[in-house]
């Protein structure tokens, strides 16, 4: 029977680049959702930007623009790396949107009307420079408990005490170096402790996994507090209906962003609404989220919907948090790794997609991304074994029988095992067990693997007695090819799009397992996947450390933008493109000491320069200046280089970075006289930020 299901994914925050911990939840959901589609279900994913906040708003003021610029920037960026990994969302929103306006405004009127609102006055921290009421976060004092200096309102890193930022001694204000002041304002609260019978209960219904069931029984012990839900002006968020100058805390508004999402999605595509969110729903409501935010999906939201007369979650999710070689990812040691710089490597997504596959399995253990194992694991069962079973075949079939398969092939012992091994991949793909089902396809793999080094196509090929069995043995192993490739679509979903014009059929769903491939021709074969560079992995890594300082994301140029620099003079700048301060900005330009030069061997433009970056550490170039300088007249040098240009492997080694020189453009006029590196003044030093 076909399942209508809505999946969801947590919506990131606007405030910062996608990297690869948020990936793990996007590539497990995403897989999720390929999975049922090719089942046959009606399954449809939405998710958002979360974009309101005081973070948000001070980071817009910040780089001097609107917030309303800034999340369209963040949007761009996001949208594009999710791309970037083939997540493929059916409808991708923001919670800036009138739909989730609309309907956080009427969430919370219901709510009222049930009587779950109360209003109390309560004293909070005030940046009296600002006129702002600062958030935990952008507070900064000594612990209350053990006196460590330069701890957050919320809780000290140092001896771990949490507290109420009222209670830090020595307060400043994060934003502007003030001392805050206590003032007195009146908040919102979601009475959460009037809802402790229901959620009781609904805890038990089965919609959460048993570990997140058990930290329910401790949230229930300590007792549900009421849910502070507003925030005073300045904020960048919804104001609350009947309360001028207060608005949604965002998130109140943030989980409301899945309907809002759908409702702009169900309202293109001709989808009745009231049908996946009424309250007798009979659909399927299914979000995905990290164990982080488990408090707001399984208490404040199951809690809304009840009591706003919505229908309620089926399942919520909850998977662990990525390590990286065993720890926590750091951006010192560069492993903070941006969904941006690993596409910039040319690193292949599904290498992810399927190492983070054969990790997950549906509990909320944290998973680790082993740089090391990562490379030897996918080289192995992607390349080593999947696609070597199609490029030690497919060759034969063109060679010998002009492209076509055998019209039928005596022993499908094989082929059978393969077949019957369906149902129990897809159970274990429906209860995210994705390691599981890996490991299964892989055995599988295995055995193909096994009867082509038994069955020697190429010895066969040599005998011209043997040419009926050749055509079976290739048959045999394609049809072993084509299940794997369907078995994988949902991890591998770009790679199996390239099989399907391979093999030449049409996109291979689930129920497709059954059927023989025979009698059929298929086109050439061309290399479908390289193994990973084990070098590319460490120029992601350096490139990720080389942000010494975290940079504004791009800017794509957006059209207004683009129309006001249009006007502009074209003798303001020489001949070429305009960028903002945002795209200048995203250079890291860095003081750097030549601590050593030399000739490269081969090399008829370039000098191998050592720079020194004072306590970021050096780094090797390879500059082309070996027509103006001698090594020696260069060591000890002050010069100026990009410290953050992605890392490039020469035949000579890795390149980090670039010195920058001037020279004419090419196609200048007149006399060439050369080329000139750039120099500081007296008294820089290196390591220094240039701008
Ligand atoms: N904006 C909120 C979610 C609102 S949902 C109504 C948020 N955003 S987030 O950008 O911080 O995280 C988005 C998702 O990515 C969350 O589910 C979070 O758990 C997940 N992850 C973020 N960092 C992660 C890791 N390092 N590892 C695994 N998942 C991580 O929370
Ligand atoms: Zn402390």
């Amino acid at each position: 029977m076909s399942r209508q299901i809505l999946v969801t994914s947590a919506l990131p925050y606007a405030n910062g680049s996608i990297h690869l911990g948020h990936l793990v939840e996007y590539i497990q959901t995403d897989i999720w959702v390929r999975f049922q589609k090719m089942r046959g279900h009606d399954c449809r994913y939405v998710c958002a930007d979360d974009t309101h906040g005081t973070a948000i708003m001070l980071r817009a003021e910040k780089e001097g623009i609107t917030p309303e610029t800034l999340i369209g920037r963040v949007w761009d960026e996001h949208t594009r790396d999710f791309a970037g990994f083939h997540i493929g969302f059916d409808h991708y929103y923001s919670t800036h949107s009138e739909e989730n306006r609309e309907l956080a405004s009427a969430i919370y009127l219901r709510l009222k009307e049930a009587g779950l609102i109360e209003s109390k006055t309560i004293a909070q921290l005030y940046d009296p420079v600002k006129n702002l009421f600062l958030p935990d976060r952008f507070i900064k004092g000594e612990c209350p408990k053990c006196g460590a200096a330069d701890q957050y309102g919320d809780n000290c890193e140092v001896c771990g005490a949490t507290y109420n930022p009222t209670e830090l001694k020595n307060p400043v204000s994060a934003v502007s170096g003030a001392t805050p002041v206590h003032r007195d304002s009146e908040h919102y609260f979601f009475r959460l402790g009037d809802c402790e019978a229901f959620l009781r209960e609904w805890t038990t219904s089965g919609t959460l996994q048993s570990e997140a069931a058990n930290k329910m029984q401790e949230w229930f012990a300590s007792g549900l507090n009421n849910w502070d839900i507003s925030r005073d002006a300045p904020y960048f968020g919804f104001e609350i209906p009947g309360a001028p100058g207060k608005y949604f805390y965002v998130w109140l508004d943030a989980p409301v962003g899945y309907m809002a999402s759908f409702a702009k999605y169900a309202a293109d595509h001709g989808l009745d609404f009231d049908a996946w969110w009424g309250a007798d729903s009979k659909t399927e409501l299914v979000h995905f989220i990290g164990k982080d935010i488990l408090y707001f999906h399984a208490l404040f939201w199951p809690a809304m919907l009840k009591y706003s007369g919505h229908r309620l979650p089926t399942a919520i999710y909850a998977h662990g948090f990525l390590t990286v070689n065993g720890q926590k990812m750091s951006k010192s040691r560069g492993t903070f790794i941006t969904a941006e710089s690993y596409l910039a490597q040319k690193l292949n997504p599904e290498w992810l997609r399927y190492y983070y596959a054969a990790k997950l399995n549906g509990s909320m253990e944290d998973i680790d991304l082993n740089l090391d194992d990562f490379v030897a694991r996918v080289n192995s069962d992607l390349v080593g074994k999947f696609i070597n079973i199609a490029s030690r075949t497919a060759g034969f079939i063109h060679k010998n029988f002009g492209g076509k398969l055998a019209d039928g092939v005596a022993n499908i012992e094989l082929i059978g095992a393969f077949q019957a091994a369906a149902d129990s991949i897809a159970a274990h793909y429906e209860a995210r067990d994705y390691a599981k089902a890996l490991r299964e396809i892989m055995a599988l793999a295995d055995r193909a693997n096994q009867y082509v080094a038994d069955e020697k196509p190429w010895e066969l090929a040599k005998k011209p007695e043997a040419v009926y069995r050749l055509h079976e043995v290739c048959t045999v192993a394609l049809n072993c090819f084509r299940l794997l490739t369907l078995y994988l679509k949902p991890v591998l979903p770009k790679l199996a799009g390239e099989v399907e014009a391979f093999l030449d059929v049409p996109p291979l769903a689930w129920g497709d397992a059954q059927s023989l491939f025979i009698r059929h021709r298929i086109n050439q074969y061309k290399h479908l996947m390289t193994r990973i560079d084990p070098q590319s992995i460490e120029a992601m890594v350096d490139a990720n450390k080389l942000n010494l300082e975290p940079t504004p994301a791009p800017a794509p140029v957006r059209h207004a933008e683009a129309q006001v620099h249009a006007a502009q003079p074209a003798t303001a700048t020489p001949a070429s493109e305009i960028v903002s301060i945002d795209d200048f900005a995203r250079i890291d330009l860095r003081i750097a000491r030549i601590a050593h030069a030399e000739h490269v061997e081969g090399a008829d433009k370039l000098l191998r320069l050592t720079l020194d970056l004072g306590e970021f550490g050096t780094r090797q170039v390879f500059a082309g200046i070996k027509s103006a300088y001698a090594p020696e007249a260069l060591v000890g040098r002050l010069t100026v280089m990009v410290a953050n240009l992605a890392p490039r492997k020469m035949k000579f080694g890795m390149s980090e970075g670039m010195v920058l020189a001037a020279s004419y453009p090419e196609g200048h006029k007149g006399e060439a006289p050369g080329l000139f590196i750039l120099s500081p003044d007296s008294g820089a030093q290196p390591g220094m930020k240039v701008k």
